[in-house]
């Protein structure tokens, strides 16, 4: 007989280890003038990534509404993190998972969905990097494979369970802060986290941080309306992103993706803090508003994923 979500949930119990994250003060690289940064620590979660909300809001939801059930498949495109999180949280509900991928982004990102026993088909890069030819030909593949498969399509891109999956990220800051922030700032992909947290930030009462978006400057899509070929995992897709409502934003700012590496690998030496590269794009950046601020004052932005996930890639190499 087919299991209740109740349940379900119980017997696993795996994913009550999503979310509660720390949050952590940065103490060693922001000048002392400087406001005061600090970073939401999303490597946390099990898969070391905030998007381990996300897939198991889609995922949770969709069994809730009985679109889903365990013994189904679950198709995504996606360069690895929500993959893994999908292949994470699809294991733990019995459900199959199969990932549209490229070799643009994180072989480890590959080896982590096909640990949890996750299917994935790769589209090739060509040595192009992140395109937005290239995420176009794999979300075609993507919709393909729903349409012959009779899958379920978790839709990143579009389903609004995502952005509902962020709000406890929102929420865990405002009450960790006491309500007391000035910016909240993070770079794009979906505009699902900052839109979310935004909403979960509001909803617990901190209604007056400014939110900043951030995208690399190799791929200014947002400032300028045309994408480039970039290296950071997970964001600046080259379109509108879905979720993102620039109407609730203060500003949009362009950071140099190389900026963004070294900002990895200082957080590393100089913090003891290990993280991706969106992480360090939202930090440079963090920074920058920092200074432009008073001492006293907050900025708080995501540590999206863990730098483990990047160890083969070249910004610890
Ligand atoms: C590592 C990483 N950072 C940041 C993001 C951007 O998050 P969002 O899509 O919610 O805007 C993603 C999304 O895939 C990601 O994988």
């Amino acid at each position: 007989m087919q299991k209740t979500l109740g349940e379900l949930k119980a017997s696993k119990a795996v994913l009550n280890l999503i979310g509660n994250t720390s949050i952590i003060k940065l103490g060693n690289i922001v000048p002392a003038s400087a406001a005061e940064v600090w970073l939401k620590f999303e490597a946390g979660n099990p898969t070391g990534s905030y998007k381990d909300r996300m897939a198991m809001s889609i995922l949770q939801r969709a069994i809730e509404r009985n679109e889903l059930a365990p013994g189904d498949t679950v198709v995504e495109y996606t360069g690895g993190s929500t993959g893994s999180s999908l292949a994470f949280v699809s294991a733990a509900f019995g459900l199959k998972f199969i990932a549209v991928f490229s070799d643009a982004f994180s072989q480890s990102k590959q080896q982590t969905m096909e640990a949890f026993g996750s299917e994935v088909i790769v589209e090739k890069s060509h040595g192009k990097g992140i395109t937005p030819e290239l995420i176009k030909r794999m979300k075609d593949r993507a919709s393909d494979l729903c349409e012959n498969l009779d899958a379920y399509y978790a839709d990143q891109f579009g389903s609004p369970d995502a952005t509902l999956g962020y709000e406890a990220m929102g929420q865990e800051i405002a009450k960790a802060l006491d309500c007391k922030l000035d910016i909240f700032c993070a770079s794009v992909g979906t505009g699902g986290a900052i839109m979310g947290a935004r909403q979960g930030l509001i909803k617990a009462g901190a209604t007056a941080a400014k939110v900043v978006a951030f995208e690399p400057a190799q791929s200014p899509f947002l400032t300028t309306g045309k994408g480039g070929a970039h290296k950071v995992e997970g964001v600046g897709v080259g379109f509108e992103p879905p979720f993102l409502d620039r109407t609730v934003l203060s500003d949009i700012r362009t950071i140099d993706q190389d900026l963004g590496f070294a900002m990895c690998r200082r957080l590393a030496r100089e913090e003891g803090i290990f993280c991706g590269a969106s992480t360090g794009l939202n930090v440079a950046g963090a920074i920058d508003l920092a200074k432009e601020m008073d001492a006293g004052q907050r900025v708080v932005t995501l540590a999206c994923d863990s730098g483990l996930k990047y160890l083969g890639s070249h910004i610890y190499t």
